[in-house]
């Protein structure tokens, strides 16, 4: 091959691509293919996303889900103890109702979740663990239905994830994790 600072003359555009050069790009394309399709498998069989159920409601009925659901739990000193499985959490500018929440590590929970009024971000973790955060989308008009549990007994940040105006950033929220059959 000639040097690309000499002036190329003819029919240099042409030229047919090399072997090696056929090959790379082959890889490439199959490289990609396979991981576009892994993206969508990955998504069912890879066990990590949670898909959960959906159902339609208007804010205002989500809204006396949650209330007659805070009615029935009871009330502590470090937030409401759910009496059965389902925890409901209502999401509006610009404060998490529901929360705090004291559950039991080990057990499984049904997360309902659902806005009053526009979207916002359900961002869980750890306190001080940045690295182990899991976000569900949270929709008006939408019930999400996500099952959660949580091993590891501990205080757990809430924090809204998707920009919902001006207090966005105080969107804050927590609960607490408490060791199995501590009570
Ligand atoms: Cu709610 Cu950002």
């Amino acid at each position: 091959m000639s040097s690309p600072l000499e002036r190329q003359t003819g029919t240099w555009w042409k030229v047919p691509v090399g072997r090696a050069e056929k090959t790379w790009l082959w890889l490439s394309v199959g490289t990609a293919l396979v991981l576009f399709f892994w993206m969508g498998w990955w998504t069912v069989a890879g066990a990590q996303n949670p898909m959960g159920e959906t159902y339609r409601v208007t804010p205002s009925a989500y809204r006396q889900e949650v209330a007659s659901y805070e009615r029935a739990a009871r009330s502590t000193p470090e937030g409401l103890v759910p009496a059965g499985q389902d925890v409901y959490i209502g999401a509006h500018q610009w404060a998490w109702e529901g929360l705090p929440v004291v559950l039991q590590a080990g057990r499984r929970y049904r997360f309902h979740l659902s806005s009053y009024d526009v979207q916002h971000g359900f961002s869980v973790r750890p306190a001080g663990h940045l690295a182990e955060e899991i976000t569900l989308q949270v929709l008006p008009g939408y019930e999400w239905v996500v099952d959660m549990e949580f091993p590891k007994p501990g205080r757990y940040e809430v924090q809204c994830n998707e920009f919902c105006g001006l207090g966005h950033r105080m969107m804050h929220g927590e609960f607490v994790v408490e060791a199995g059959g501590a009570r």
